[in-house]
């Protein structure tokens, strides 16, 4: 178990360094933006996209260094997404990372670049990828991921339906809706990724997609439980911003008790999936399944 620890803070370590890695340097005309970016991102955050990215690419088989710039850029894209979330016109939150949001720090305008900075930054990035590799099919196969996932038909949809039925009491199928797509769907897009380049099969695909998707819906519903539950120097964000907001979350639909139940068992489910999705047939594979597996399991009881 400490070994386990240590490896996992190892891999958080190098994750740490390669998001680093890809970010711009603050310079020229668009200093303001790229600063504001820079202050988003270094502020730190728990990094679990890339981390599972990462896991399951290398539990998959996956040796190189072609998941790299793909890690970097879905931290961009995660970043972004939250930059925008705290605007005054979506969730007015001032507080983020422990520290005051992009808005409060650097004014709503360049607030709103620095998120479409990192979003555009983000593809700038993955497509580095090519050329590593010239001609690689799996490379072309992730970008089309993570152009798709974050996008309408998936993270900006979600995020749609949260704020337009802000103040409604929703029915299971709006609140599934929501979940699936505000967060799972970055999840999917993370895991997918990191499978997909490590040359998994459809159907390996499927399964993870599958795991995917439910520690996103476990985890958005713990993010709705701690912002019930928590403390704002625990979390590092405001906490009521869902009450205060008129947001009808699961834990507040359900109560915190169900509410905690249903992300035991969505977590539990979402570990049989990758169980099943990941036949390691090597000891550094099955090394990378376990801090997957662990990863996952510490999620379901995160305190932040
Ligand atoms: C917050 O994501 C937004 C949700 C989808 C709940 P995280 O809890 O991963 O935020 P950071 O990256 O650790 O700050
Ligand atoms: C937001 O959900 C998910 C995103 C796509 C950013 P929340 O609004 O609950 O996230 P937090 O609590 O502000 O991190
Ligand atoms: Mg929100
Ligand atoms: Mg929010
Ligand atoms: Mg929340």
């Amino acid at each position: 178990m400490a070994e386990q620890t240590a490896a996992l803070q190892e891999v958080r370590e190098k994750t740490e360094q390669i998001i680093m890695k890809y970010m711009p340097v603050p310079e020229g005309e668009a200093e303001p933006v790229i600063s504001a970016m820079n202050y988003a991102v270094s502020a730190g955050g728990k990094r679990i996209r890339p981390l599972l990215m990462y896991l399951t690419y290398r539990a998959f088989g996956g040796r190189e260094d072609i998941c790299e710039p793909f890690m970097a850029a879905i931290e961009m894209i995660h970043t972004y997404s939250l930059i925008h979330d705290d605007l005054p016109a979506l969730d007015n939150d001032d507080l983020r990372r422990g520290m005051p949001t992009v808005h409060v720090k650097f004014g709503e305008d360049i607030a709103i670049l620095a998120g479409d900075g990192l979003l555009n930054y983000a593809y700038e990035t993955a497509a580095k990828a090519f050329a590593m590799h010239w001609g690689d099919a799996k490379a072309e196969k992730a970008y089309a991921v993570l152009a798709s996932k974050p996008g309408i038909y998936g993270m900006i949809g979600g995020q749609t339906a949260d704020v337009v039925l802000t103040g409604k009491p929703l029915n299971e199928k709006q609140l599934i809706y929501i979940y699936e797509n505000k967060t799972s769907a970055l999840l999917e897009c993370a895991m997918t990724i990191g499978a997909i380049l490590a040359g998994a099969d459809e159907e390996q695909i499927e399964k993870i997609a599958a795991a995917a998707h439910d520690i996103g819906m476990a985890f958005q519903v713990q993010d709705d439980i701690l912002d019930l539950t928590s403390t704002e120097e625990m979390l590092g964000k405001p906490i009521g911003s869902d009450t205060r907001n008129q947001k009808y979350t699961y834990a507040v639909i359900f109560g915190v008790e169900k509410a905690k139940e249903y992300v035991r068992n969505t977590t539990g489910r979402s570990i049989r999936f990758i169980t099943e999705a990941i036949h390691e047939d090597n000891p550094e594979d099955a090394h990378y399944k376990e801090l997957l597996l662990g990863l996952i399991g510490s999620l379901a009881e995160r305190e932040k």
